[in-house]
C-alpha cells in the first residue's frame, strides 16, 4: 500500500492530551526533530485557550533539544522517563513540574511491555528509510524504537533526507521475549548479529513526515590537565592489569560512559603503545571511538547510538562502507543487557558525581536532592561488568567540593559492585578489601591532598563496627559546603557531644 505523507503540523494533531508518546533515538542521536517541536507549539496553543495538553514522554535516554527542551519549555509534559540531560528539562523536573522516573536504560523496553508504565499510544521515530511494506530503518540512535513501534497505535516516521538511505545494514534490531518465554540472547561476541536491519510494522499505522535536519550534537571540550591525567591513570592501570594476567593479551570489550572524561580516557588508551587493539561494547559511541576506528586502535564497536559531533557524523557518512563492517547499532535492552555484559566480560568506565570513602557512588543527585541527568546505563554495566571502574576529578567547583566524601548523599552504585575508582591523583583498587582498607585506599590514592587530612579525621573518629560510619557527622562535608561555601571548612568537633 502507498505510504501516507503528512506535514509535521498534521502529525502533531494526531496526538491527544494525556497520550503516552514513545520517541526513537538515544541521546540526541536518532531522535525526531520536527514533530516534537510542532507538539510543543500545539501545547502552547491549547494552554492559551485554557485547555490542558500534556503528554508522557518515553525515550531511549536523553534527547536533543527538539524533544526535551521544546516540550519542557512548553510545559507539555506529564511524565518523563528514563534519562535526560537538557537544561530546561532538568530545571522543570527539579521544580517538580512533572514526575520523572529514573530507570536503568536496559529495563525501559521491557517495563513498557510488562505494562508497568501505561500504554504507548503514539511512536515518533526518525528514519533513514521507510518502505511501503512497513520496514523502518532507524538513523543514528536506536533506544526503544522496536518496542514503541510495535506497541503504538500510530507510528509517525520522520524521514530525514540528510541521512543516507545506505545506513540500512548498520543496525541489528532484536526485541527480547518476555518471561516465561525469554531465551538467552545468542550474541557471543561483540560483532554478533541476531536481529533485523529494520523495524517491521503494519504499514497501515505509519504516517510519514519528510524532513531534512542536521544532527543536534555539540562537540567535546578540549582535553584539560585533570581529564588527561585521569585518562593516563586508566591506561596505565590497564597495562598493569595485563602484566598481572587479569586482562587477557587480546583485551576485553570496553564500555565507556557519556561525556568528556570518558571520551578522553578512550583517547589515552589509543595513544598508549602497550594497549592492544580492542573492541567496544557500549551504549554511546562518541567521537573518540570513530577516530580510533580510523586509526586502527578499535577493531569493532557495538552501541546504541552514534553520539558524535556533526563534524564526525559527516566523516562517518562519507566513509560508510568502512564503518558498516566495523560498527553495529542495537536497541538499549541489548546494548545494555546485564547478561551480555557478564558474558562478554565488559570493562565498564563511568563517571561519578561523588564517591564515598567506602566505595559507594552517586551518579545522579547533587547534594542528594537535585537531579543531574539520571542513572542512565551506569547501573546496567557497573553491576554486571568484569571490572567496574568509576572516574572522577578529585574536586569540583574550583576545589570547594571534594568529590570524595565520607558518605554519598545519594547512592546509585555500592561497594558490592564498584571495583576501581580513578581520579587525577591515582587509582584506588577496592577488590578484596574491607571497609577500612577501602577507605585508606580511596583517600590516599584518589582524594585531593587538601582533603586527605579531613577524610582521615572522619575515618578515625573512633566509631566501632564493620563500617566506621558516624551517623552524626557523615554529611559534615555537605553541611560545611552549604553553610560556608566550601567543604574545606568541615569541622567534625561540632558533631561531638
Ligand atoms: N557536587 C556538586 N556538583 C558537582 C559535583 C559534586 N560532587 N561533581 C561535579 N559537579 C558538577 C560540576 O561542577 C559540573 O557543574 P557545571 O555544569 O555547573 O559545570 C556538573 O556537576 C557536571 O560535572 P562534569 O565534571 O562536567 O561531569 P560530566 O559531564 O562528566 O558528567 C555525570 C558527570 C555523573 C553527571 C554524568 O556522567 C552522568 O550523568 N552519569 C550518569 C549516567 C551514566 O553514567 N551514563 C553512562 C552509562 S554508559
Amino acid at each position: 500500500m502507498a505510504l501516507k505523507f503528512i506535514s509535521a503540523e498534521e502529525a502533531a494533531s494526531l496526538i491527544k492530551h494525556d497520550d503516552n508518546v514513545g520517541f526513537s533515538g538515544f541521546t540526541h542521536a536518532g531522535c525526531p526533530k520536527v514533530v516534537p517541536v510542532e507538539i510543543a507549539k500545539r501545547a502552547e496553543a491549547e494552554h492559551a485557550k485554557g485547555n490542558p495538553f500534556k503528554i508522557g514522554v518515553f525515550t531511549g535516554a536523553s534527547t536533543g533539544d527538539s524533544i526535551d527542551g521544546s516540550l519542557a519549555r512548553a510545559k507539555a509534559i506529564k511524565f518523563r522517563t528514563p534519562y535526560q540531560t537538557n537544561k530546561d528539562m532538568r530545571e522543570a523536573l527539579n521544580r517538580g513540574e512533572f514526575d520523572f522516573f529514573d530507570l536503568h536504560l536496559s529495563q525501559l523496553a521491557q517495563e513498557i511491555r510488562y505494562g508497568f508504565l501505561g500504554t504507548i499510544n503514539v511512536a515518533i521515530v526518525e528514519a533513514a528509510d521507510v518502505t511501503e511494506n512497513g520496514e523502518i530503518v532507524p538513523t543514528t540512535g536506536v533506544g526503544i524504537t522496536p518496542t514503541i513501534c510495535r506497541l503504538a497505535d500510530i507510528v509517525i516516521v520522520e524521514l530525514n533526507k540528510k541521512v543516507p538511505t545506505k545506513l540500512r545494514g548498520l543496525h541489528d534490531l532484536y526485541e527480547l521475549q518476555d518471561p516465561p518465554k525469554r531465551r538467552e540472547i545468542p550474541i557471543y561476541e561483540v560483532q554478533g548479529r541476531v536481529g533485523l536491519e529494520y523495524v517491521k510494522v503494519d504499514p497501515e499505522k505509519i504516517f510519514v513526515v519528510e524532513t531534512e535536519r542536521d544532527g543536534e550534537g555539540g562537540g567535546f571540550a578540549p582535553l584539560d590537565d585533570v581529564t588527561a591525567r585521569i585518562g593516563n591513570n586508566v591506561a596505565e592501570f590497564f597495562v598493569a592489569e595485563m602484566k598481572a594476567g587479569r586482562i587477557p593479551p587480546h583485551f576485553l570489550p570496553i564500555q565507556s560512559g557519556v561525556g568528556n572524561i570518558a571520551n578522553a580516557v578512550l583517547g589515552s588508551m589509543g595513544t598508549n603503545p602497550d594497549i592492544p587493539r580492542f573492541e567496544v561494547y557500549t551504549e554511546v559511541i562518541q567521537d573518540a571511538v570513530i577516530d580510533m576506528m580510523q586509526k586502527g586502535n578499535i577493531s569493532f564497536a557495538s552501541g546504541c547510538s552514534l553520539t558524535v559531533s556533526n563534524e564526525v557524523l559527516d566523516k562517518f557518512y562519507n566513509d560508510l562502507p568502512f564503518f558498516k563492517n566495523k560498527l553495529v547499532l542495537r536497541p538499549s535492552e541489548i546494548s545494555n543487557n546485564p547478561g551480555l555484559a557478564r558474558r562478554l566480560g565488559i570493562i565498564a568506565l563511568n563517571t561519578a558525581i561523588e564517591v564515598d570513602i567506602f566505595g559507594s557512588v552517586n551518579s545522579t543527585h547533587v547534594n542528594g536532592t537535585k537531579m543531574m541527568n539520571g542513572i542512565g546505563g551506569s547501573g546496567d554495566f557497573t553491576r554486571n561488568s568484569y571490572l567496574s571502574i568509576f572516574l572522577t576529578p578529585s574536586t569540583a567547583k574550583n576545589g570547594a567540593i571534594s568529590c570524595i566524601v565520607p558518605k554519598v548523599t545519594h547512592e546509585d552504585h555500592n561497594e558490592h559492585s564498584v571495583k576501581i575508582i580513578v581520579s587525577e591523583y591515582g587509582v584506588a583498587d577496592l577488590r578484596g578489601k574491607g571497609p577500612r582498607n577501602r577507605a585508606e585506599e580511596i583517600i590516599n590514592k584518589c582524594a585531593h591532598p587538601d582533603y586527605r587530612p579531613l577524610l582521615h579525621e572522619y575515618l578515625n573518629l573512633g566509631v566501632k563496627g564493620h563500617i566506621p560510619q558516624d551517623l552524626y557527622s557523615c554529611f559534615a562535608f555537605h553541611h560545611a559546603l552549604q553553610e560556608t561555601g566550601s567543604m574545606l571548612n568541615t569541622d567534625f568537633s561540632k558533631y561531638r557531644k
